[in-house]
């Protein structure tokens, strides 16, 4: 059988699986059967879900979890969560009751202004460039005013544009630069379609221009494209209670804690080998939220790991003091994220999410995602710097192990047991099973 095939998105998803089961599988019956086995026997809600990208052939599960008792800024939330690593949601439900009896989380959004750039090249001089663009600008809005109406009757649309000129980095290229207000959509959509015809009317004019030379008319536009690096779209959250008040089980001496816990902040602040697994930590909780409420998870890692590295080194995106005996932690990142349009009003389970969250604004999604992300980490470091984060992590994990083998409910009680007091392994439960299954 060929292992390659031309055609392929016209066959049906029948065709498709037969295909694909009878070239790469040494079993295709059995793996035919696995992959029907995720159908959904809703045939719309499949279809639905079909629909969504091309050459759909099954679904893929993840866990969606809840994480309640989020107090922020007064506010009772339960998360939405939607992740498969074994001891996220636990460590979100911990962090959210401990905090919760201090006082609760505070975020703030600070502001939420979106980008998109028109890259262009232009070879001639820059001083008419610029003298051409103050003349056209008021044409970039009169001309996307189609696309803008709508946004502007939500109190959205766009905020300014500017020439930016990168000619020291790259010969004769040139930006522009515009900034807009998206209120509750992500606005990808709505920014990419305004940036198209931003480049139509830059190329249209400069054709038109009595300004420019003949040779510089001819502008050409690279590309034009959102960014997903949005460093004025930025959301804070904080905890912070007196250092007394941190005392719990596995805290008995909150001074010393506070102190180790601020220390190992500073760690991830200064060790960019450090910075990258804290922050993954942070995206835990963030990617959580952040999927189960049907926003793009691959745009906000980018965008906040950039601005993780926006002073040239990769950095801690949290941060930790005690002032005055008082214990302060928290984040600052940048979230573009949307709570109508796109998948929001798509997925029946975005849905669910969305209004488990009672049909927050973006404003509000934005700080419980902050939120997350930094009860996520404080969860990690807890447990990092006073347990350790293995016996967390082998309990919730014990779980999957037991799955990859054939026990009766009563065994798992007996493994589950032994295992409160023995310390977990993947080899250890293998030893433990063989010995009683002897
Ligand atoms: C594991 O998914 C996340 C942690 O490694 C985060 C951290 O080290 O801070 C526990």
């Amino acid at each position: 059988m060929p292992k390659s095939i031309s055609g392929f998105s016209k066959l049906t998803k029948d065709e498709k699986i037969n295909w694909i089961a009878s070239t790469h599988f040494t079993n295709a019956e059995e793996a035919t059967k696995t992959i029907k086995k995720y159908w959904n026997s809703d045939t719309d809600l499949q279809k639905l879900h079909d629909e969504f990208i091309e050459n759909t052939i099954t679904n893929f599960y993840l866990p969606f979890g809840v994480a309640p008792n989020f107090l922020i800024n007064g506010k009772n939330y339960t998360f939405p969560m939607v992740i498969e690593e074994s001891s996220v949601v636990a460590a979100a439900s911990k962090a959210a009751k401990y905090w919760g009896s201090r006082g609760g989380f505070k975020a703030t959004v600070l502001n939420s202004e979106k980008i998109g750039q028109v890259h262009f090249i232009f070879n001639g001089d820059t001083e008419r460039l610029t003298a051409f663009f103050n003349q056209i600008k008021s044409k970039f809005f009169s001309e996307t005013q189609s696309i803008t109406k709508n946004m502007q009757k939500r109190g959205g649309g766009i905020l300014d544009i500017e020439l930016r000129d990168k000619t020291s980095e790259l010969e004769n290229y040139y930006q522009l630069h515009a900034t807009f207000e998206t209120k509750d959509s992500m606005g990808a959509n709505f920014i990419n379609s305004c940036l198209e015809q931003f480049a139509k009317t830059l190329i249209n004019e400069a054709l038109q221009s009595d300004v420019l030379s003949e040779k510089e008319k001819n502008i050409e536009v690279v590309m034009s494209i959102l960014s997903n690096y949005v460093p004025n779209c930025l959301v804070r959250a904080e905890v912070s209670c007196p250092v007394a008040e941190l005392v719990e089980k596995n805290i008995e001496n909150p001074q010393e804690f506070a102190e180790k816990f601020v220390r190992a902040v500073r760690i991830a602040e200064i060790e960019p080998f450090r910075a990258v697994t804290h922050n993954k930590g942070i995206m835990n909780g963030i990617d959580a939220v952040v999927l189960a409420t049907g926003n793009d998870f691959r745009a906000v890692e980018a965008g906040i790991h950039a601005y993780a590295s926006r002073n040239g080194k990769y950095s801690s995106l949290s941060h930790a003091k005690i002032e005055n005996d008082i214990f302060t932690f928290w984040l600052e990142i940048p979230l573009a994220l949307g709570t109508v349009g796109g998948l929001t009003s798509l997925h029946p389970m975005v849905k669910i999410g969305l209004e488990m969250l009672e049909k927050p604004s973006a404003h509000e999604l934005m700080q419980v995602v902050a939120v997350a992300g930094l009860a996520q980490n404080f969860a990690a470091l807890r447990s990092l710097t006073t347990t350790g984060i293995q016996e967390g992590h082998m309990k919730m994990h014990l779980n999957n192990i037991i799955n990859q083998f054939e026990v009766t409910d009563s065994e798992r009680i007996l493994i589950k047991n032994h295992f409160k007091t023995n310390t977990v392994s993947h080899s250890a439960v293998v030893d433990f099973i063989a010995e009683f299954k002897r």
